[in-house]
């Protein structure tokens, strides 16, 4: 493999345009259903980001990266009109969470998200930016699980596989067994 090739994978690539389009599918459809039952239960619907981003990839930038998107035929223009998770999930036309959490540990990406998002918490929405580690704000969302009229759709996008073992490490479990006991003493 060579040099650029792996540089495009830590990039993410065209891979990540077509997992984004995946997942606000999923999400439409998820919502589709649950805005179906909401109202009969009581149910209060939650996002929860993990690894939110800064909502750009510009950041990402590098001669290297330039070189590749010649190589597809992409302009660095085309790169600016680049929507992550946070602002494809706020955009789905219908109704949507009652509350959105968007987490992030690097303080910088937390601004430049909350930033970017402005326009929707003008729109009415409700949002939170939590600059923190994701393993310590999903043992708190486990927490608040506990009260059924709470359900929430979890996002775990973090960078490449070293961010993934952090969270499927002992505090995902936690974050699991918090719940599956909670199913269980119910
Ligand atoms: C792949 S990016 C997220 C991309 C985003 N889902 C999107 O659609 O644009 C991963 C982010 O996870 C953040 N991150 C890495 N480890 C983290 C941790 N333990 N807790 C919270 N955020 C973390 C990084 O700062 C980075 O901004």
């Amino acid at each position: 493999m060579t040099l650029r090739k792996q540089k495009k994978h830590r990039w993410g690539g065209f891979w990540t345009e077509e997992k984004l389009n995946a997942f606000s599918k999923y999400v439409g459809a998820y919502l589709t259903i649950m805005n179906k039952h909401r109202d009969k239960y009581r149910w209060q619907l939650i996002y929860f980001d993990g690894f939110a981003g800064s909502g750009s990839r510009e950041e990402e930038h590098g001669s290297d990266t330039i070189d590749m998107f010649k190589e597809f035929g992409i302009s660095v223009d085309d790169t600016t009109l680049y929507k992550g998770a946070a602002e494809r999930v706020l955009s789905i036309e219908q109704q949507g969470f009652d509350y959105y959490y968007f987490i992030d540990k690097s303080e910088e990406s937390s601004n430049a998200l909350e930033k970017k998002l402005a326009p929707f918490r003008e729109g009415g929405k409700k949002l939170e930016f939590r600059c923190d580690d994701a393993n310590s704000q999903l043992a708190k969302l486990a927490e608040a699980l506990k009260d059924k009229k709470y359900k929430a759709l979890v996002l775990l996008d973090p960078f490449g596989m070293q961010g993934l073992n952090i969270c499927i490490g002992w505090d995902w479990n936690r974050f699991v067994d918090t719940y599956t006991n909670w199913c269980r003493d119910k």
